[in-house]
């Protein structure tokens, strides 16, 4: 697809932290594509500049249009401020792009109270709160897109448990939040992989991750911000089409992140149940050979009540 067939002319976008890595190259393209960026970064840059102002020159400069924004995310204000300031100056925000981090790697015992609390505020309650402070507008405006940026940490990353929790929470944040709206909106995650300064600064940590780095290394030139971009951009468009679910962007493989249950073991009588049950059932609840995939709670209890009934059991 040509980047002229995905015109983004007259939206308004915000990408949080896209003063550099993944948030930069989104911007960028949202930049390409017609659409007014509020490039937003809290980091200043050694000479005293805006880290963000060196990526409202680049869109300027290929003809686009962007403001800058140095919102510290952080707090419940200033995640508010950013989006009341691009609503004041252009009247309407069609998508918002939750990019903003940073990582506290640590095993368990050296995780202090600021380094679980920060990285929960930054990479779940940001979100929260600017997602809440667009929510009111996109719904009088009818329209309104969502990105939020989970990580493949979520499927295990031990050395970063607080940033895995946090990103993980944001699966649910997404699916929940698809079934509140009453208008054309769309809310996803996003699992990128990039080689940035925030992986590079973060080397995964421990012994256990020495195959993965490995591995990581050797897809490098794939592994990059300008192929993730792609999806974001998609997420964040009109031509979106989901809502509610999470992607894996890696290496230039797009995929589907499932969020599934395994057939299981279903009990005759569920109050005579033991935990001796449990231990010998253990390897058929496990079993991932049969997965669905509720898209809210209700179809969870939907296929349980099925089930039950076409056995017999109710
Ligand atoms: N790079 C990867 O492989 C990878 C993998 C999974 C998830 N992610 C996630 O993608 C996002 C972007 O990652 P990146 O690799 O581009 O990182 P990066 O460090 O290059 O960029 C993040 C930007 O966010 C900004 N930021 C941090 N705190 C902020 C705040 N309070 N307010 C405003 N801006 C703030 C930083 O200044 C920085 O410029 C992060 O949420 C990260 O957790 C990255």
């Amino acid at each position: 697809m040509s980047s002229t067939q995905l015109d983004m002319t007259g939206q308004v976008v915000i990408v949080t932290g896209s003063g550099r890595g993944l948030g930069r190259e989104y911007a960028l393209d949202f930049g390409r594509r017609g659409a007014r960026v509020v490039v937003n970064d809290v980091a200043v840059d050694d000479d005293g500049t805006p880290r963000a102002a060196g990526v409202v020159a680049e869109i300027e400069a290929a003809g686009g249009t962007a403001a800058i924004s140095r919102h510290d995310i952080m707090s419940s204000a200033g995640s508010t401020e950013l989006v009341e300031s691009a609503i004041e100056r252009w009247g309407r925000l069609d998508a918002l792009v939750n990019n903003a981090g940073f990582l506290r790697p640590g095993f368990l015992p050296d995780l202090t109270d600021e380094k679980i609390e920060q990285v929960i505020a930054i990479h779940l309650l940001a979100p929260f709160h600017a997602t809440r402070a667009a929510w009111p507008h996109m719904q009088t405006q009818g329209y309104g897109r969502v990105v939020l940026t989970s990580s493949a940490s979520s499927f295990g990353h031990a050395g970063n448990s607080q940033y895995a929790a946090a990103k993980g929470a944001l699966v649910g944040m997404a699916r929940s939040l698809a079934g509140e709206a009453d208008f054309d909106f769309r809310i996803n995650c996003v699992m990128p992989q990039a080689q940035s300064v925030i992986a590079v600064e973060n080397p995964l940590p421990g012994k256990a991750m020495e195959e993965t780095r490995e591995l990581m290394n050797r897809l490098t030139p794939r592994r990059t911000p300008r192929s993730v971009a792609p999806l974001v951009v998609y997420l964040a468009s009109r031509d979106c089409a989901v809502t509610g679910e999470a992607f894996s962007a890696n290496s230039g493989r797009y995929a589907r992140v499932a969020y599934g249950l395994t057939h299981g073991w279903i009990a005759d009588a569920p109050n005579e149940v033991l935990a001796e049950d449990i231990s010998q059932h253990i390897d058929e609840i496990l079993d991932p050979s049969d997965i669905f995939i509720p898209q809210t709670m209700h179809d969870e209890t939907v296929e349980v009540y099925d089930r039950l009934v076409e056995a017999d059991l109710l």
